[in-house]
């Protein structure tokens, strides 16, 4: 990208920690991902990751204050919009979005999500990998749609499972390797490689029938 080019704006939904928010700020500042968070927005104000940006980029409210879910995801969404998001991205957000949220920022909206999608949608997927004996594990980066977890995956990383994990240990591997997968997914998306199109994703103009497969070094 010419210096000269406005940097792709970023949107980042979180719920906790933020080592995944901590991921892409560090890609950014490290220079290997041309890309700008323009805002981080929570639905629980005292969360780790909203302390990651300066507060002039932090917006959060508590759900129980707003008279319903959508009443909830309008003022999200308004606050999102406001800050002319080109990618919209939820790291660590654990909230379910409503339709109305999903679809006005349908093509834009990335997740995070530890598991190798379609397996596992939804919470304690670490506990359920050990429980099914799967012997690979992972997470996966997908576009989102109203179904929770069933938008089109864009990709993976497996994380084999050692005899003798559990769901926390398995959880740090699975986490170490989603810090370098959603900033490789995002260098695609500012880059202009990465669109969703008739509910499948497309990288360089060529749909993924499978999600890309990638791997990192253990860090
Ligand atoms: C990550 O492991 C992410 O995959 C998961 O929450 C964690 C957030 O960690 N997301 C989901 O489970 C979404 N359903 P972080 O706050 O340290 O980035």
């Amino acid at each position: 990208m010419s210096a000269s080019a406005p940097l792709p704006r970023l949107a980042v939904l979180c719920s906790g920690r933020g080592s995944n928010l901590g991921a892409i700020i560090k890609a950014i500042d490290s220079g290997t991902l041309d890309a700008e968070v323009v805002g981080v927005f929570s639905d629980r104000p005292k969360c780790a990751a909203l302390q990651l940006v300066p507060a002039t980029l932090r917006w959060s409210a508590k759900p129980g204050d707003f008279a319903s879910r959508g009443d909830f995801d309008l003022a999200l969404g308004d606050a999102v919009a406001n800050v002319r998001p080109h990618w919209v991205v939820c790291a660590g957000y654990m909230r379910i979005l409503d339709s109305a949220f999903v679809e006005r920022f349908r093509g834009r909206l990335l997740n995070i999500h530890p598991s190798l999608l379609p397996r596992h949608r939804g919470l304690d997927t670490h506990q359920r990998a050990l429980e099914s004996g799967d012997r690979e594990h992972g997470a996966s980066v997908h576009f989102v749609i109203p179904e929770l977890d069933a938008g089109a995956v864009i990709a993976q990383v497996v994380v084999p499972v050692q005899p003798g994990d559990t769901p926390q240990s398995l959880a740090e591997r699975v986490q170490a390797q989603e810090h370098h997968l959603y900033p490789e997914v995002l260098r695609w998306a500012a880059s202009g490689r990465l669109h969703e199109h008739d509910a499948t994703a497309m990288l360089d103009g060529h749909t993924l029938f499978t999600p890309r497969q990638l791997e990192f070094p253990e860090s």
